[in-house]
């Protein structure tokens, strides 16, 4: 016997995103009008917990008997199977129902942590994500990528699962510690360079205030980074084509930070990324020299770049590239830049030139 099941699925996976200082207050209020969920399992981590433990029971939980709160420790290590299982095992003995949400309130770990089990509970049900360090506000809450780690290797398990709605309260980045915040800035110069000729301007021009954490600044390159991640979502939802132009300076950014057992913290990983996959744009992808002289500046300027690179050979970084997960053919495809504001994807490179670059 063979049968033919006919099944295209349509459906539709927008959601809100709102930005905005001091808005988490709005976020019970929102959750209730719109997602009307029966029970509500906030998910964070220890540190975020330590400064605004009060602040969610004072304004989210406000006497309501069923919310709950479920804490992990803070850092990537918490990204890993053994606390996706306790946190599994705590969620079944809520006794949640297909009405239930969870709630990520903290970083990337905690968001990406949440996601993944917001799509496996009972085979899928709603989460929201309140991104508190500056990559969650400006990437891994916005587009639904969700996942943990394994000892193999970093989001190898993982699934796309968008939230119902993405609450980014700027007010929390004032208790970021400032690796973290620098951290963060890397992702938001990427996001400039990729998609907002415009983002990268202002950013040159308030360079010096971004460095102080002015929050007027801040906000509005937060915004713009949330927008150029928006724009690039809603093209290519499923990493098809468009949305590989987010991996600019992560190719070789990756290798670094995983050569450097993840000592070197993302951001800083992918600003020496930056570095040598700008010039690598200006050698085989048209970018102008005087643009690549601006990035360099911006990336020295706010002291991103801290040569961990300079540690590995390029036969070590080149193996690390091969394993990773953008080849085409066996080839290592790049994302590079043909100009500030524009970046193009599937870019083929020859090794020879890829050394280059990486030596310059
Ligand atoms: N899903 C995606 O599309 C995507 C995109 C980029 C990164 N990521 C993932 O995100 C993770 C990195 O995110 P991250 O840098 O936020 O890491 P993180 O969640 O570990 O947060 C960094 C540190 O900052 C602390 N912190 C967070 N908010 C704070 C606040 N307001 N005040 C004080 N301390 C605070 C955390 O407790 C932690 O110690 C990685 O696992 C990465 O793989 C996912």
């Amino acid at each position: 016997m063979n049968i033919q099941l006919p099944l295209v699925i349509k459906k539709d996976f927008s959601y809100q995103i709102q930005t905005g200082k001091g808005i988490f207050k709005n976020l019970k209020n929102f959750v209730e009008k719109n997602l009307y969920p029966d029970k509500v399992i906030i998910i964070t981590d220890s540190n975020v917990f330590n400064f605004y433990e009060q602040k969610i029971k004072a304004e989210l939980i406000k006497g309501s008997t069923n919310y709950y709160i479920l804490t992990i420790p803070s850092g990537e290590k918490s990204k890993s199977q053994k606390i996706r299982d306790k946190l599994e095992n705590e969620i079944i003995s809520l006794k949640p129902s297909r009405e239930t949400i969870l709630i990520a309130i903290g970083g990337g770990v905690v968001g990406d942590i949440t996601g993944f089990l917001a799509s496996i509970v009972l085979r899928g049900i709603r989460y929201v994500q309140v991104p508190t360090s500056v990559i969650a506000q400006v990437d891994s809450s916005i587009g639904g990528k969700t996942g943990i780690n394994t000892r193999h290797s970093k989001n190898l398990i993982g699934t796309f699962h968008h939230p119902s709605f993405v609450l980014v309260d700027t007010e929390f980045l004032k208790t970021l510690p400032d690796d973290e915040f620098f951290n963060g800035v890397a992702e938001i110069l990427k996001s400039m360079l990729i998609g907002s000729k415009e983002g990268f301007e202002f950013l040159e021009k308030n360079v010096d205030k971004l460095m102080n954490r002015d929050e007027k600044v801040l906000n509005k390159l937060i915004e713009e980074s949330i927008k150029v991640k928006v724009n690039v979502v809603k093209k290519d939802p499923d990493e098809k084509n468009l949305r590989k132009i987010l991996n600019f300076g992560h190719t070789i950014g990756h290798a670094i930070e995983s050569l450097s057992y993840y000592k070197l913290k993302h951001g800083f990983a992918v600003a020496e990324g930056i570095i040598v996959e700008s010039y690598l744009s200006f050698l085989v992808n048209g970018l102008s020299e005087v643009d690549l002289l601006r990035i360099q500046y911006i990336v020295d300027k706010l002291n991103l770049d801290k040569n961990e690179r300079r540690k590995f050979s390029f036969k070590k970084v080149f193996e690390k590239m091969s394993y990773d997960k953008k080849r085409i053919n066996n080839q290592i495809t790049f994302s590079l830049l043909n100009k500030i504001g524009n970046c193009n994807y599937n870019v083929i490179v020859k090794e020879e030139l890829i050394e280059l670059a990486y030596n310059h």
